[in-house]
C-alpha cells in the first residue's frame, strides 16, 4: 500500500527519492517523508507532510534544500493513526538517531508500545512504525545491523522497512516480511523500492528479497543475509520495462492512457503465445497426465481481478468442462476451502503483491494444490511462489483503477482455457482454431471501438449527474457489468451495482423509478432475447436504458433503450473483452465530468498489501 524508497550514493539523495516517490505516488497518497542522513556527526534531516507528494515536494524545493547522499523516503496509504504530518513516515527514535519507512502492519504494536513505555520510551504518533524505530535505538549498541536483528525478533506482523541510522551516514539498511522490496543496483549507487518504476530511472538491474533477508546497502555495494545473519548471494534480473511506460507522456491521465494501451497489451500477450492454431506455454508446470487428473478448477482473486475470474468461470467450464469456482482472496482464506492435490488453483493478480491473494496461495498449497499464477510484475511475490506463472506483460500499470492489467488477463484465462481445453480433448482442433484467430483480431477491434469513444464522451456527458447507477447482465455479460460497475463507483464515486438481471425481480426492480440510470450489457448472442425482456422491464418502470450491445443486434437493442453503444461482434467468449472498453471509457468520461482525481481515487491504492 505504501511506497518506499531509499538511495545511497554521492549525489543529492533528496531529488532523487522525491523523483522515486513520485511513480510510487499510487501505492499511497495521503502524506510523504524524507530523511536524509546529512553526513557524519550532522544526525538525520528529516521532513514530512500530510498530503499528496507535490506539497512535500514544494516544501523541500524539489529536494534542493536537503543536504546528503544517503536517504530514505515514504508515501503513505494510512493503516494506524490518520494521515497528519507526526503519522507521516519516516518515523523516528526518540532521540531522531534512527528514522524508520515501513510498508505493511506490525501487528503487536500495541505491547511492544506499552513494554518501551514502562522503559521510559517517550512516543508521538498513533503509527504502529514508532515502535519500530523506537524499538531499534532501545536494542541500539553501535551496531545497526545486531540491533535490527533483535528488533526483528520482537515484531510480529508484515513489513518492507528502510532503516537510517545517524550514526552509520553511508549505509541504508532494508528488511523485508510479506511486503514487497526490491534492491537496484546502479553505478555508484544503490536503491531500495517498493516497486521498479521508482528506480528505473537509475538502474535496471534489481534482485527481489525474501522473506526474512536483510540488506546493508552503501554506494559501493549491497551486502544481502537471510533471517539467521548469515550472508547470501541475491540473484541479479535485468528489467526490460521502458521508462516511457511508467510516464503520462502527454495524457491526462494514467488511467487514459493505459485504456488506449490495451489493443497493443493485447497484442504483446497473444502473440508469443499462439501458433499455427495452438496456444503454447513455455515449460508448463503440469504434464498432460496431471492436468487429466485435475477435477477442480479454484480461482481466487480480488477486486477486478475477481471480476476476471468470474469472467474465466464461464470460459474454463465452456472448454474444459471442469468445474470451476472463484473465490475472493480474502473469504478464500478463511473458509477451509475444499482443496487437494487434485485442486488446480489459479491466483489472478496484476501487482502479485496483493496480501489476501498470497495468503491464499499459501492455503491453497498448503492443501496440496497445484498453483498457477496470472501477474503483471515480473518477480512479485505472488509469480516467486507459484508452481506456473503466466505473466500478462501489460507493461507498467500506473492508474489505481486497473484497465490494460484487467484486459490482458481476461486473454491470458481465456489461452489457459484453450489450452487445457484442448489437452482434455474437451474442445476440437477447429474449434480452437477458430477461437485463437478470433482471439489474434481482438486488438484490431479493440481499436475500432476506442476509435468511437466520443459517442461515449457523450453519453457520459448526459448520465455524469446521476447519484446511483445500475449494471445488469447474464452469463459473461453479467461478469462483466460487475466490471463496469467497479470501475464507475471507484473512479466516479457513483454509487453504483451489478445484478445479474434474472435476480432482478426478487429485489432489485424496487430500487428503480422513474429516470433510474440502468447500463444493459446484452452482447451475448445467446441470451439476447433475454436481455431484451429485462430492458423492457426496467424501461416499463421508468428507467432510462444504455445498452451495450453488439453490432449485429444494434437495431433491434435501438428499438427499446434509450441509447446505444456497439461493439464489434466476435466470438461468444471474447466479448468481455471488447465489452469492457466502452465501461472503461464511460467510467473514465463520468469522473472526468465530476472533477474527480482519476488516477488516485480517495481512499484506494494500488497495491493492497495489508489485509
Ligand atoms: C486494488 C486495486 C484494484 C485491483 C485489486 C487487486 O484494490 O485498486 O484495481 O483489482 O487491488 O489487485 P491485484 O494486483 O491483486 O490484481
Amino acid at each position: 500500500m505504501c511506497g518506499i524508497v531509499g538511495y545511497v550514493g554521492q549525489e543529492a539523495a533528496c531529488p532523487i527519492l522525491l523523483e522515486g516517490l513520485s511513480r510510487l505516488e499510487y501505492r499511497g497518497y495521503d502524506s510523504a517523508g524524507v530523511a536524509v542522513c546529512a553526513g557524519a556527526g550532522e544526525g538525520l534531516s528529516v521532513h514530512k507532510a500530510k498530503g499528496r507528494l507535490q506539497v512535500l515536494s514544494e516544501l523541500l524545493q524539489g529536494g534542493a534544500a536537503v543536504q546528503g547522499e544517503v536517504g530514505i523516503g515514504h508515501t503513505r496509504w494510512a493503516t494506524h493513526g490518520a494521515p497528519s504530518d507526526v503519522n507521516s513516515h519516516p518515523q523516528v527514535s526518540q532521540s531522531r538517531r534512527i528514522a524508520v519507512v515501513h510498508n505493511g502492519i506490525i501487528e503487536n504494536y500495541v505491547e511492544l508500545r506499552a513494554f518501551l513505555m514502562e522503559k521510559g520510551v517517550p512516543f508521538v504518533s498513533e503509527t504502529d512504525t514508532e515502535v519500530v524505530a523506537q524499538l531499534i535505538e532501545y536494542f541500539y549498541a553501535g551496531d545497526l545491523l545486531a540491533a535490527v536483528d533483535q528488533a526483528l525478533h520482537r515484531i510480529r506482523g508484515t513489513y518492507a522497512l528502510g532503516i537510517l541510522c545517524a550514526d552509520c551516514p553511508d549505509q541504508l539498511v532494508a528488511v523485508r516480511k510479506d511486503n514487497p522490496l526490491i534492491l537496484g543496483w546502479g553505478e555508484g549507487c544503490n536503491f531500495i523500492a517498493s516497486d521498479v518504476t521508482a528506480i528505473l530511472r537509475h538502474t535496471r538491474e534489481v534482485s527481489y528479497m525474501n522473506d526474512g533477508d536483510i540488506a546493508v546497502l552503501s554506494w559501493e555495494g549491497i551486502q544481502c543475509y537471510n533471517h539467521l545473519m548469515q550472508p547470501i548471494a541475491k540473484e541479479r534480473v535485468h528489467v526490460d520495462w521502458e521508462v516511457d511506460a511508467a510516464e503520462k507522456g502527454g495524457y491526462p491521465h494514467f488511467m487514459f492512457k493505459e485504456i488506449l494501451e490495451q489493443p497493443q497489451a493485447l497484442r504483446r500477450c497473444i502473440s508469443p503465445r499462439v501458433r499455427d492454431g495452438a496456444v503454447y506455454f513455455e515449460d508448463f508446470c503440469l504434464s498432460p497426465e496431471e492436468i487429466r487428473a485435475v477435477q477442480k478448477i479454484y480461482i481466487v482473486a480480488c477486486g477486478s481481478s475477481y471480476h476476471v475470474g468470474m469472467v474465466g468461470k464461464y470460459q474454463l467450464e465452456k472448454l474444459t468442462r471442469v468445474p470451476v469456482e472463484v473465490a475472493l482472496a480474502s473469504e478464500f482464506r478463511y473458509m477451509e476451502p475444499i482443496v487437494d492435490e487434485h485442486t488446480l488453483v489459479l491466483i489472478i493478480s496484476q501487482s502479485g503483491e496483493t496480501l489476501d491473494s498470497m495468503a491464499a496461495l499459501r492455503e491453497a498449497r498448503k492443501r496440496g494444490a497445484k498453483i498457477l499464477s496470472i501477474v503483471n510484475v515480473v518477480g512479485s511475490s505472488i509469480a516467486r511462489e507459484s508452481d506456473q506463472v503466466l505473466y500478462t506483460w501489460a507493461g507498467p500499470e500506473i492508474a489505481v483503477a486497473t484497465t490494460k492489467g484487467y484486459s490482458t488477463q481476461l486473454v491470458l484465462v481465456l489461452l489457459l482455457a484453450v489450452y487445457l481445453g484442448r489437452t482434455l480433448d474437451r474442445v476440437s482442433e477447429e474449434e480452437s482454431r477458430a477461437l485463437l484467430e478470433e482471439l489474434v483480431r481482438l486488438p484490431d477491434k479493440m481499436e475500432a471501438v476506442l476509435a468511437g469513444r466520443d459517442h461515449i464522451q457523450y453519453l457520459a456527458s448526459q448520465s455524469f449527474h446521476h447519484s446511483s447507477i445500475f449494471f445488469l447482465g447474464r452469463n459473461l455479460d453479467y461478469a462483466m457489468g460487475l466490471e463496469g460497475s467497479l470501475k464507475l463507483k471507484e473512479i466516479s464515486y457513483i454509487h453504483s451495482e451489478a445484478y445479474a438481471s434474472g435476480e432482478l425481480k426478487h429485489g432489485t426492480i424496487s430500487l428503480i423509478e422513474e429516470g433510474t440510470l440502468v447500463v444493459a450489457v446484452g452482447t451475448y448472442g445467446p441470451l439476447f432475447e433475454k436481455a431484451m425482456s429485462n430492458i423492457i422491464e426496467v424501461k416499463a418502470r421508468g428507467a432510462n436504458v444504455l445498452a451495450l450491445t453488439t453490432e449485429s443486434h444494434v437495431d433491434r437493442m435501438a428499438a427499446v433503450a434509450s441509447a446505444v453503444i456497439p461493439i464489434p461482434d466476435t466470438h461468444d467468449l471474447l466479448l468481455p473483452s471488447l465489452g469492457i472498453v466502452p465501461l472503461q471509457l464511460f467510467a473514465y468520461y463520468v469522473a472526468l465530468m465530476r472533477g474527480c482525481d482519476i488516477d488516485k481515487p480517495r481512499n484506494l491504492a494500488k497495491s493492497v498489501t495489508v489485509e
